[in-house]
């Protein structure tokens, strides 16, 4: 009989204030939402066990601050993470263009040894908003940008609806564990 280990995932959640990394995160992990906004200070995680065909794993969710002054993770923070998750908002153009920045960061921050392969997930998340009628970054631009950093999966989601959550944790554990 063989003796079943349980494998830890280390995945950090980063993307400018008010995305919605918090809120993917409860969805994924308490499937709750709420409307209200509570500001992220310093890192938190929540822990969620899944089997991956006959793995079963414990991902470690780091959910980060988005505003910078409530930013405070020093090196040791980003070190020995498996998977990094970027997210905007596919409302607000300029979280989108901050993705480059948090991309960069991360790298120099985690410093793993070989970055060109290190397993990013980017979502681009909020596409309930107003039936997607407020929406200023396209698929298509996402997917681009996606594909010009070494083809990133990626995945539009809804915390509010619960839209593509699960697939997308579900790929996120799976690039980490084959990261591991
Ligand atoms: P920081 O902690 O400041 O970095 O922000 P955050 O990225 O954690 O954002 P948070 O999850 O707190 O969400 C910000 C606001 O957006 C809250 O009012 C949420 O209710 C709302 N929100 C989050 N996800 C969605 C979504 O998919 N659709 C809609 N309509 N609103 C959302
Ligand atoms: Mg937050």
């Amino acid at each position: 009989m063989s003796v079943r280990r349980r494998t830890l995932l280390k995945v950090i959640v980063l993307g400018d204030s008010g995305v919605g990394k918090t809120s993917l995160m409860n969805q994924y992990v308490h499937n709750k939402f709420s409307q209200q906004y509570k500001a992220t200070i310093g890192a938190d995680f929540v822990t969620k066990e899944l089997q991956i065909d006959d793995k079963l794993v414990t991902l470690q969710i780091w959910d980060t601050a988005g505003q910078e002054r409530f930013q405070s993770l020093g090196v040791a923070f980003y070190r020995g993470a498996d998977c990094c998750v970027l997210v905007y908002d596919v409302n607000v153009m300029r979280s989108f263009d901050s993705l480059e920045n948090w991309h960069d960061e991360f790298l120099k921050q985690a410093n793993p040894a070989d970055p060109k392969s290190f397993p990013f997930i980017l979502l681009g998340n909020k596409i309930d908003v107003d039936g997607g009628n407020s929406r200023v970054v396209s698929e298509k631009k996402a997917k681009e940008w996606c594909a010009a950093k070494g083809n990133i999966p990626y995945f539009e989601t809804s915390a509010k609806e619960d839209y593509n959550v699960d697939p997308a944790f579900l790929c996120i554990a799976k690039a980490a564990l084959a990261n591991e």
